[in-house]
């Protein structure tokens, strides 16, 4: 039996699917160091990874026994795809199921942060609240307003769908390459322009070299003081230092995360701001999402181990 890891507990059935098919290990010690992940590399067929576990390149310096990781999460930033390339070993994610899932959280954060439910929320639990005022906990109206998405990929425009069709708003949008959009939106030229135009920006790129600090002070200093800024995306992504400046110089309005740049630590500075929601990294999760990434993840290993492709393979 082909001998496969499995790096944190998933849902029972695929689990059992997995139990009856390889001979698995169950990881249950945390994230996987870079040594961990060479170790691994060298005692198992396959891995079943996911966000934390760290296969940057030096985990694939050593002896390699891995024919293929099969990533639960479509980011696989903390996976070096190109030295696993190099190194024979396949590597896939899980598009797609998690699209919806991602977009309803980047929804819930626009609300929540412009109409200050967490602040209200807290109020209400600590008996601060007072009752119903005129003028209590004002927030920003969202409907109607101008949306700016960095990275118009699947998650993007789930993302521009419900607000244009379900809040009436506006749609610009960045993104590297061209992209023609089923929903009502426009392409702006360049990423400052976005942020000038948007009420409300929402991060949606991929993780990575790539995108890693690609919203820096500069970007955060072209948005209006009144724009929410929102990011589901990867921490890496913005400068979290820079956001936290711009959130308490009141240069922005609020912030709505649910990833942070070492996670999971969040910045004590970023804990003290009133006008931000904080979300431990829940974009995909809800039961049947989860559930169908680890089927997607497993399904990969399955192909892989029956000579087929993987279908979801990304290097
Ligand atoms: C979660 O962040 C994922 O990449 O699937």
């Amino acid at each position: 039996m082909l001998k496969l890891l499995i790096t944190r507990k998933i849902a029972d059935p695929v689990l059992e699917q997995a139990k009856n098919l390889f001979d698995v290990t169950l990881h249950d010690g945390g994230p996987l160091s870079v040594t961990d992940s060479a170790t691994a590399l060298a005692s198992y067929d396959a891995i079943l990874p996911t966000l934390g576990d760290d296969f940057s390149a030096a985990a694939f310096s050593g002896e390699m026994r891995c024919k293929i990781l099969g990533n639960f999460g479509v980011g696989y930033n903390h996976i070096d795809a190109a030295a696993a390339a190099d190194a024979g070993v396949i590597v896939t994610n899980t598009p797609d199921v998690l699209t919806d899932a991602t977009a309803d959280i980047a929804l819930t954060l626009l609300l929540a942060t412009a109409r200050r439910a967490g602040e209200g929320e807290r109020m209400v639990r600590d008996g601060r609240w007072g009752g119903f005022g005129p003028k209590g906990l004002l927030g920003t109206q969202v409907t109607g307003k101008t949306l700016g998405i960095i990275g118009m990929g699947r998650i993007g425009q789930a993302i521009a769908a419900r607000c244009h069709y379900g809040f009436g708003m506006d749609v610009v949008f960045h993104n590297r390459s061209p992209k023609v959009t089923e929903v009502p939106a426009r392409q702006l030229e360049s990423l400052v322009e976005v942020m000038r135009a948007a009420d409300f920006v929402v991060v949606a790129t991929p993780g990575g070299a790539e995108t890693t600090k690609l919203i820096n002070s500069a970007a955060l200093a072209a948005m209006k003081s009144s724009a929410i800024f929102v990011n589901i995306s990867r921490g890496e992504v913005v400068d979290e230092e820079a956001l936290i400046t711009a959130l308490e110089e009141g240069r922005i309005a609020g912030a709505g995360l649910d990833v942070y740049e070492k996670e999971p630590f969040v910045p004590p500075r970023l804990l003290a701001l009133e006008n931000c929601v904080l979300l431990p990294h829940l974009g995909s999760a809800t039961v049947e999402t989860r559930q169908a990434m680890g089927q997607m993840a497993l399904d990969n290993i399955i192909a892989w181990s029956e000579d087929r492709d993987p279908p979801q393979r990304v290097n």
